[in-house]
């Protein structure tokens, strides 16, 4: 029987990192269910320490998750492990996760602590942590560029201090396949007590190569992989779950190993993650870009129609990308919609599902097909961003060749109507005017891109903006069939992820 990867999703932490990809607790919430019916093993939940927003998030989702892993992160301070326990406490399987930087130049520059102190530090951490559970994770952080000796080191004493877990990063993405493979072999060799943990890889993609160098950890031996959906993260991102488990999933003969990974859950939770955070996915990305399927050139769709093997190494239905949707249209009543959402991981109130069937009866009135994705944005815009500072009551835009672009916008302003008219230099940027008017921001626009969420011409227009104000960053996504709307729904989705910032302070960073 081959052997299981344990696959550990930090999305919620360490892709939460991104700059501007921060989550409200409905938000993450809803990630975790997705998450938890992926199939992933853990699920790194957040920080605790880091802001009440954190902790409360990473409680909730304690709280209502059964069968996964949950862990929270944690320094190897008393005060960190407290925060993330009892954010943790009411799971069903609690992991407390523990690091300490164990390079030198972490450890002289950063940490202004010897290897001594660093080794106590990670011993402390453990023992402390065990106090509380049997399921402890102790990372180096920047292991790859530390002492291998060192490393070693730390890693034993770890061990017999009580982690379950030991768990080797690659944190500035620094590290090479087959220089991180032989780490792994020689940590792996060089631990005595190794044997009694699970050895876990955790890598950045700086140089490109996060998945190239777990896949090459996991043929050495690692059998935990730390990943992010669509490899979202901090600078150039994390390992993405979707490459990682397709690689394996698609040579097995090269490394006989499996996972827990319903692989048809990707694309799905793919497309939740760039609903929920703004951040859209390259069309080139593999597996769940929008490209990845796709065969241009003629000799391709030539050789795909004779026989899909000759091209295609991985069939489309096995992500979940499928030409066989379920759809719902018109006609569809309550109950159909009901059962889909609760496939979908969705379970509604009354309200929530009076809502959400009133915008799918608008939407399906201006749109043949409804699918998957479009419940999907129905629900994240409705009912998941509840908690709203700016929402939409109505816009109003002319343009043409030859009038001057005008918006008429009225908005809630904290449950408090407000409207106004504003002009601009076509309908998106009159829209924005008359928006950063009645708002009142003073933030600036950095990114504005639009694309199509399903085929077609009747298909939801997808925007996202990137904004920035006194050093915060937020992206805002919104989507409807008329792209101004999407665009005024993406802006103000933006300024209201900038105004939870502003009430949600991160108080502590790694
Ligand atoms: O990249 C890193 O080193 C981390 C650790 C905290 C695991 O995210
Ligand atoms: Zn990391």
């Amino acid at each position: 029987m081959s052997e299981r990867v344990i696959i550990f999703d930090t999305t919620l932490r360490d892709g939460e990192q991104s700059p501007g990809a921060s989550m409200n607790t409905a938000e993450k919430l809803r990630l975790a269910v997705q998450l938890e019916k992926l199939g992933v093993d853990v699920i790194e939940a957040g920080f605790p320490a880091a802001s009440e927003g954190d902790f409360e998030a990473v409680s909730k989702i304690a709280e209502k998750l059964e069968r996964v892993e949950i862990t929270g992160l944690a320094r190897t301070s008393v005060q960190d492990i407290d925060l993330a326990w009892n954010a943790i406490k009411n799971a069903k399987k609690p992991r407390i996760h523990t690091f300490i930087a164990t390079s030198d130049i972490h450890m002289d520059h950063k940490l202004k602590m010897t290897r001594d102190q660093v080794v106590t530090s990670a011993v402390d951490a453990v023992k402390y942590a065990k106090t509380f559970t049997d399921n402890v994770e102790f990372s180096a952080e920047d292991g790859s560029r530390s002492d291998r000796d060192f490393l070693c080191k730390v890693f034993q004493a770890a061990i017999e201090a009580g982690a379950t877990t030991v768990n080797l990063p690659d944190t500035v993405g620094y590290a090479i396949p087959e220089e991180f493979a032989d780490l792994v072999s020689y940590v792996r060799s060089h631990t005595p007590s190794i044997g009694k943990a699970v050895f876990s890889v955790h890598c950045h993609n700086d140089l490109g190569l996060a998945t190239a160098n777990t896949v090459a950890a996991i043929k050495a031996g690692a059998r935990q992989a730390e990943v992010t959906i669509n490899g979202i993260g901090e600078r150039a991102g994390n390992t993405s779950l979707e490459e990682v488990v397709m690689t394996l999933h698609t040579r097995p003969n090269f490394i006989p190993v499996t996972t827990g990974i319903k692989t048809e859950h990707i694309y799905p939770t793919s497309r939740l993650v760039t609903m929920i955070t703004g951040m859209m996915v390259q069309p080139n990305k593999a597996i769940v870009g929008a490209n990845a399927f796709a065969h241009e050139a003629g000799i391709h769709q030539d050789g795909m129609l004779k026989n899909p093997m000759t091209y295609e190494i991985m069939k489309p239905e096995t992500i979940g990308l499928s030409a066989n949707k379920l759809v719902l249209g018109k006609h569809s009543g309550r109950h159909a919609l009901k059962d889909r959402l609760k496939d979908m991981g969705y379970d509604l109130s009354g309200e929530e599902l009076k809502m959400v069937f009133k915008k799918f009866k608008e939407l399906a009135d201006k749109k043949k097909h409804v699918v998957d994705e479009d419940l999907e944005v129905i629900v994240t815009e409705g009912i998941l961003r509840t908690a709203d500072t700016f929402s939409l009551d109505y816009l109003h835009v002319t343009c043409g060749t030859t009038v001057l672009p005008m918006a008429s916008v009225k908005l809630q302003v904290n449950g408090r109507p407000v409207q106004g008219a504003g002009y601009g230099n076509g309908p998106i940027d009159a829209a924005f005017n008359t928006i950063a008017n009645l708002t009142g921001t003073s933030s600036e626009l950095l990114r504005f891109s639009v694309s199509a969420i399903t085929g077609g011409t009747d298909a939801q227009g997808e925007v996202t903006v990137r904004l920035s104000e006194n050093g915060l960053i937020a992206l805002g996504r919104g989507a409807d069939p008329d792209i101004i709307t999407a665009s005024a729904l993406a802006y103000l989705n933006g300024l209201n992820r900038l105004e939870y910032l502003k009430t949600h302070p991160i108080v502590e960073s790694i």
